[in-house]
């Protein structure tokens, strides 16, 4: 994951928070997701006033890019704040995200997050250790 690609995905990431539909919490999140043919898929979290079917901006992502036919994962960032406020922390993905990425992604994916100033690049393995599987 060169600097490129990491400054890329962050700004795609910020660009989706626009589109973020979070009436209850305020808090808007964006995450670009890099796919192995290079292909990007953005997604923002869009909230439910029942709150249970909330879905995060990464699973957005997965979703619309899974549906696509995609299965080759090698990224994604995200970034998340309150909607009129600056970044000033990292937003790292919940644990249902987490699972999410596990299903889709080896170990070695990369979790691209920002305080606003220098981007932390993770791997699913340094967020997710002994996860769960099916090994189908
Ligand atoms: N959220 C995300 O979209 N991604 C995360 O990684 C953490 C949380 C959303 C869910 C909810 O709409 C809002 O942030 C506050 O929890």
């Amino acid at each position: 994951m060169n600097q490129e690609n990491i400054t890329f995905l962050t700004e795609k990431a910020t660009e989706a928070r626009a589109r973020s539909y979070a009436p209850y919490s305020g808090f808007a999140v964006g995450a670009a997701l890099l796919c192995a043919d290079g292909t990007v898929y953005t997604g923002a979290n869009i909230e439910v006033s029942a709150h249970t079917p909330t879905m995060c901006a990464e699973r957005v992502a997965f979703a619309r890019a899974v549906h696509e036919g995609q299965r080759d994962f090698v990224a994604i960032a995200v970034v998340g704040g309150p909607r009129d406020g600056v970044i000033d922390s990292l937003c790292p993905p919940c644990g249902v995200c987490r699972q999410v990425m596990s299903e889709f992604c080896r170990g070695d994916f990369k979790i691209i997050l920002t305080d606003g100033k220098t981007p932390r690049v993770l791997t699913l393995d340094d967020i997710l250790p002994y996860r769960f599987g099916l090994n189908v």
